[in-house]
């Protein structure tokens, strides 16, 4: 399992290359995959601002392309000191392929500040056996 110096790592790195020209605010999203994978991605915004995409969602795309599918823990880097949780949707997302134990940490680029499982969150998430 990759460990979470190396998650950070990866997480800086990738939020060094995100492209965030109009918030001025870059995340970078490593994850490390139950069968030992390691991911990373920045988020993308675009001048229609609706389009841009979260470092969750980059993170997640690269490990479905490299064959991953359970991520059993998140690391989210924002431009700052402080913690930077993810985003609503973004909560929804990461849940597409990670169960509600899945250990999501926000952190700087030095330490781990804050950890939680991904069903503190979101807790009770739209589910499509819900409401039949
Ligand atoms: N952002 C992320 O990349 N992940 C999140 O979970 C929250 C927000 C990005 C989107 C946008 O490019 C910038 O942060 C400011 O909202």
């Amino acid at each position: 399992m990759t460990d979470i110096t190396t998650l950070i790592m990866l997480a800086v790195e990738a939020r060094n290359k995100a492209y965030a020209p109009y918030s001025g605010h870059p995340v970078g999203a490593a994850l490390a995959t139950l069968d030992g994978g390691a991911f990373s991605g920045g988020n993308v915004e675009n001048a229609a601002f609706p389009l841009g995409t979260c470092a969750e969602q980059a993170a997640i795309a690269a490990m479905v392309r490299g064959g991953g599918r359970e991520i059993a823990e998140l690391v989210v880097v924002g431009p700052g000191d402080g913690p930077c949780p993810p985003c609503g949707g973004c909560r929804q997302r990461i849940l597409e392929f990670a169960a509600p134990d899945a250990r999501v940490h926000l952190c700087n680029e030095r330490a781990v500040l804050k950890t939680m499982t991904l069903g503190e969150l979101l807790p009770e998430p739209f589910n499509t056996d819900d409401g039949d």
